[in-house]
């Protein structure tokens, strides 16, 4: 089992020091934060997918697909998820980081496979030095087995119902998907054993930071799995990378922003680009987000869909199971690594 680092301490209780002017110098980490705005981010209405009239269903695919092509990205309306889960569930999760620091600390990441961790957590950057990120973090699997933090009380059940709601509408998606990839019915099912699909909960609290352009919340990566679910508590900080610029993204009340992630990349044959994201920090509020990733189930060995592989002449990725690739990710604490390097067949 791979070892990750130790978190040594909380960003939260460190950012409610009321005497706390400047970041400590081991959080300080250089880039420009600065994200451009665009009025263009692609929206999906869900509910046009199940439509009686072709014209609207066929139209929803279609922007489906360019969403999916030019951006990795897009926000997801009229779900169906009731708003107040979504409420909920960011309740509850607030909830956890206000939890003692001792109760927290019972989930300090011993191994990658760990299926609760908590913690804050730091990187490796290119010059061998540790950086520290200005976000506390829990996650848990939550399917197909169900793993919860025991505190707070009313996380269990919120939480057991949001993986059961998220599910259909992650399957809904990978359908049509499939159906915009021009592969057979019921091949992303099979293939990717999506009964037992795998779900990763994980919440992040990123405290107000009295220099937010000298750190960062979560550095620019790619996500394991096939579609990223992220919902907040309505202060804005996540940015994705478009044509090599970042933008802010935007969410209105009660949606869903879904990002591409690797896997869908990889059974793509490379149409379908996970898209590179962070998160920025500012001044003023604390901001809570809270993620549901969702992939292939664990012992699936993910690979580019043999229909397009006939189509491009090659694939382009190797196969991988899974879990394996999740947990390889989540040992790797080097920054800016990513397992889809690793994975990509380069030209001969
Ligand atoms: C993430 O990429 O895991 C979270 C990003 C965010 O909090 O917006
Ligand atoms: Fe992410």
């Amino acid at each position: 089992m791979a070892a990750v680092a130790q978190n040594s301490s909380f960003v939260k209780a460190l950012a409610e020091n009321p005497t706390l002017k400047s970041i400590p110098s081991q959080f300080t980490f250089a880039t420009d934060s600065k994200g451009s705005q665009s009025d263009s981010l692609p929206i999906i209405d869900f509910s046009l997918l199940t439509s009686p009239n072709p014209d609207q269903r066929c139209r929803v695919l279609a922007d489906l697909d360019s969403a999916c092509r030019e951006w990795g990205f897009f926000i997801l309306v009229n779900h169906g998820i009731p708003e107040k889960l979504l409420k909920a569930i960011i309740a509850s999760s607030l909830e956890f980081f206000e939890l003692p620091e001792e109760e927290k600390r019972r989930y300090e990441a011993k191994s990658a496979s760990d299926p609760i961790k908590s913690g804050s957590g730091s990187l490796i950057n290119t010059a061998n030095q540790r950086v520290h990120l200005w976000r506390d973090f829990v996650k848990s699997y939550v399917h197909p087995e169900f793993n919860c933090p025991t505190e707070p009380h009313a996380l269990r059940e919120t939480l057991q119902e949001f993986s059961g709601k998220t599910r259909p509408v992650f399957r809904k998606l990978m359908h049509a998907i499939g159906e915009n990839l021009g592969l057979e019915q019921g091949f992303v099912d099979e293939a990717l054993k999506l009964d037992s699909c795998f779900q990763l909960y994980a919440a992040n609290y990123y405290p107000p930071c009295p220099e937010p352009d000298q750190a960062i919340g979560i550095p620019a990566h790619t996500d394991h799995g096939l579609l990223t679910f992220l919902i907040h508590n309505g202060v804005a900080g996540l940015q994705i990378q478009h044509n090599g610029e970042w933008f802010d993204t935007f969410s209105p009340q009660n949606a869903i922003l879904v990002n591409n992630a690797d896997h869908l990349e990889i059974l793509s044959n490379g149409r379908y680009k996970s898209v590179r994201h962070r998160a920025v920090v500012n001044t003023e509020a604390t901001r809570i987000s809270v993620v549901m990733a969702n992939g292939a189930a664990p012992e699936a060995v993910v690979a580019p869909a043999p229909a397009l592989v006939e189509k491009d002449g090659r694939p382009f990725y190797r196969p991988m199971k899974f879990i394996e690739y999740v947990e390889t990710m989540l040992s790797n604490r080097l920054l800016g690594k990513s397992n889809l390097d690793c994975i990509k067949i380069q030209d001969e």
